[in-house]
């Protein structure tokens, strides 16, 4: 697995400094709001895991899945392949991602979570990639921004594969051959 890496982007030392940094300043903003933080699965969940030990204040937490329907990328349409399982209505919404690169994910998200009236949506997400923005969506708290390279670990995957890997590395071009 690692031989596949050809160089670590994010240590495991970065990751977990930047992530604390996050928590605190999300708990500093959404006191007494009790927000609720969506996860988008796969990617966000070792993120997630590790973000949510670092907010001190009440919240709960929800999960959904989604996929892109492949042929359709033009029109931004999102298959939601796990829903909410909790009322989001009047709800503070904190969106947890992994990477926000086109953007198109996250748009479709967004408007669809709009949809059920929370009081707010914001987005936190990991990484951002904003040299790839196709859609007009913006992260309220991002711990690093990224070149455009392809990156895996720390939850993020190439074909289901390198989810476990500690750090966020950058593959070797061959393995996409
Ligand atoms: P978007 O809709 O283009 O913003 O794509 C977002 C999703 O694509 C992310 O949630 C990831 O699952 C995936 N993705 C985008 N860039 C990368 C990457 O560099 N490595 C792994 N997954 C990625
Ligand atoms: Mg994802």
């Amino acid at each position: 697995m690692k031989k596949d890496i050809e160089r670590v982007l994010i240590s495991e030392e970065e990751l977990e400094s930047k992530v604390a940094e996050m928590g605190q300043k999300i708990s500093h903003d959404f006191e007494g709001k009790d927000p609720i933080f969506v996860g988008v699965l796969k990617g966000c969940f070792i993120f997630m895991a590790d973000l949510m030990r670092h907010v001190d204040i009440n919240c709960s937490m929800d999960f959904m899945a989604v996929s892109s329907y492949s042929g359709t990328r033009s029109t931004g349409a999102v298959k939601i392949n796990k829903d909410l399982s909790e009322d989001i209505e009047g709800r503070h919404v904190i969106i947890v991602e992994d990477i926000l690169d086109s953007g198109v994910t996250l748009n479709y998200l967004k408007n669809y979570l709009e949809g059920r009236n929370p009081a707010s949506i914001s987005i936190a997400t990991l990484m951002d990639k904003p040299s790839r923005r196709k859609a007009p969506v913006y992260a309220d708290y991002f711990c690093f921004e990224v070149p455009d390279a392809f990156v895996v670990g720390y939850g993020l995957d190439y074909n289901e594969r390198y989810r476990n890997l500690p750090y966020i590395g950058v593959l070797k071009p061959e393995i996409y051959s």
